[in-house]
Formats: C-alpha cells, sequence, structure tokens
C-alpha cells in the first residue's frame, strides 16, 4: 500500500475539543480534509456552530458543532454520546481545549494565587483525563482508536521567560497521562498521543500576542524569538501534519509518546 493511502480518514469519525478557533480549529480542518466526519466541541458554542459551517463548505464533509465545558465530567459524555448519535461513532479524539495563565509575566510565587493554579489544572489537565477517558470508553469496544492531547513546551522544560507556573503544572500532567494512558489502553489498539507546541500565534494568550504595545512585553517576545532557533511564532496551520500523522494510520506503531513541534525551542 502507498505510504499516503495510510494518511487518508475516509469513513472514519473525529472528535476535538477547543476547536471553534485556534490550534484546535487547524486540526478540525485537517481531519476533515483527509475525509473524516468532525465533532467540533467548545465553550463556546456560538462559535463552534460557525467554524463548523465554515468547514463545512470548505471541504464538503459532514461537520457538527457541540457546546461543551470539558472541565465537567457530564458535559464530556455528552459530548461524546452526542457524537455517536449525530455521527455514529468514534474513532479519533483531540483533547485540545485549553486556557493560559491570565498574567505574565509571573514575577513571585508568593503572589501567584491558589485558585489560579485550581483553575488551569482543572480546564488544562482534568479535562484531558475526562476527554480521554470517555473516548476510550467507546473505543474499547471498536478495539481501535487514536487519542491526541495537547501538551506544550512548558510540559517538558521550565518556562524560562514568562513564569508559567500552572500551565506548565497541568501540562506536564498532560505528558505523563499521555504516557500512562498509552501503557493502559495499547493492549486495546487505542494509541494515546500528544503534541507539544511551541509559540502559536493565535488569540490564546495577550501578553504573547506579537503586537503587544508594552516594552517589557515586548522585550519578552524578543527573548522567545531568540530562544526558538526558527526565529519566530508559528501559525496554527503548522500543527496539522503532526495532527494527521498522529490520527492515522501512518503512526500505527507510536503511543505513548508527545512530539514536541516547537521550532527548535527545546533541542
Ligand atoms: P485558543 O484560545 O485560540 O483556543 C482555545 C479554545 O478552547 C477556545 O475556542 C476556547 O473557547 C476553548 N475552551 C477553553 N476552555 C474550554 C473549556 N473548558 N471547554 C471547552 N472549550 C474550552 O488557544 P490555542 O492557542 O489554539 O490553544 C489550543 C491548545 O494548544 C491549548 O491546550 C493550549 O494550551 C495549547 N498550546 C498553545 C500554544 C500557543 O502558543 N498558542 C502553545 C502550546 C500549547
Amino acid at each position: 500500500m502507498s505510504v499516503l493511502n495510510l494518511f487518508k480518514l475516509d469513513n472514519r469519525v473525529a472528535l476535538v475539543t477547543g476547536a471553534a478557533q485556534g490550534i484546535g480549529f487547524q486540526y478540525a480542518r485537517a481531519m476533515s480534509e483527509a475525509g473524516a466526519d468532525v465533532a467540533i466541541v467548545d465553550i463556546n458554542k456560538e462559535k463552534a456552530e460557525q467554524s463548523a459551517n465554515e468547514l463545512a463548505q470548505e471541504t464538503g464533509r459532514k461537520v457538527i458543532a457541540l457546546g461543551a465545558d470539558v472541565s465537567n465530567a457530564e458535559d464530556t459524555e455528552k459530548m461524546v454520546q452526542d457524537t455517536l448519535k449525530k455521527l455514529g461513532r468514534l474513532d479519533i479524539c483531540f483533547a485540545n481545549a485549553g486556557i493560559s495563565e491570565p498574567d505574565l509575566p509571573v514575577k513571585d510565587i508568593e503572589d501567584y494565587p491558589n485558585e489560579l493554579w485550581d483553575r488551569l489544572i482543572k480546564v488544562n489537565l482534568r479535562s484531558h483525563w475526562l476527554t480521554n477517558t470517555t473516548a476510550a470508553k467507546v473505543m474499547k469496544k471498536q478495539k481501535k482508536g487514536s487519542i491526541i492531547n495537547t501538551a506544550s513546551i512548558y510540559g517538558l522544560a521550565a518556562d524560562p521567560i514568562w513564569g508559567c507556573i500552572g500551565y506548565s503544572a497541568a501540562k506536564g500532567g498532560v505528558v505523563n497521562l499521555t504516557r500512562t494512558l498509552g501503557v493502559m489502553l495499547a493492549p486495546y489498539n487505542i494509541r494515546v498521543n500528544a503534541i507539544a507546541p511551541g509559540f502559536v500565534d493565535t488569540g490564546m494568550s495577550e501578553a504573547e500576542q506579537l503586537d503587544n504595545p508594552d516594552p517589557e512585553i515586548q522585550k519578552l517576545q524578543n527573548e522567545t524569538l531568540f530562544r526558538t532557533p526558527l526565529g519566530r511564532y508559528a501559525q496554527p496551520s503548522e500543527m496539522q501534519g503532526i495532527a494527521l500523522y498522529l490520527a492515522s494510520d501512518a503512526s500505527s506503531y507510536a503511543t505513548g509518546y508527545t512530539y514536541a513541534v516547537d521550532g527548535g525551542w527545546l533541542s
């Protein structure tokens, strides 16, 4: 068989959380272009609906929108059940929804609010646990599936520039959750991997946005760019290649691993 056929996703169903915009939308687009029907899940249901319509028009595939807070167990159960009801099965599941640190740079750990720590762990780590385990229940019966988490370079190394604390702890948790579930679900032919993006030009973090006029922020941005061998932020679409690889049979022997796509930041 040609290696190119391994990337095809005809007759598959993919669910992507946090897919109304940003990296998640590009994951959804890659799945749809490769032939899968797609569920776009987001806490912002209106935006999810707009994005689903846009994608369905672009690719001619079935794309549905579901509103859910993926840090909530009932919502994640419902998003999977609704996907089964509307699209018939679930082959590929991206846990991607996440939030950034609201106040960057973090200067002093003593001023770091416990409530912020709790929120970052809940939205960035608990959500991945819930999405992974809910999807795995369905995939176990099918004896096949691919789960892809979204970690970060800050899940694999400390953040020397912006001082992300709760965010890094949550993303480190995603990396090890990926390892553990990769092992535990391997007997069911379910693969679990993660993508660790470097700096991606999305609306996620205000401080990291390239047009932020604050001189202190600009200095930190310059340090970030200097620290990145490719010397630029990624476009969200540059996460599509690894997403398609991990979702498809092209990666049939890959599980439990986190793949950095970071312009060389970790190297
Ligand atoms: P974004 O802010 O553009 O998109 C995140 C989406 O998740 C939004 O549509 C938002 O409504 C949704 N969301 C947030 N909380 C939710 C919840 N509780 N339930 C359901 N949906 C929720 O962010 P971006 O940049 O696309 O980030 C996507 C993922 O990539 C996140 O996990 C983020 O931590 C990760 N990442 C992003 C990097 C970047 O530089 N942008 C770098 C490394 C990782």
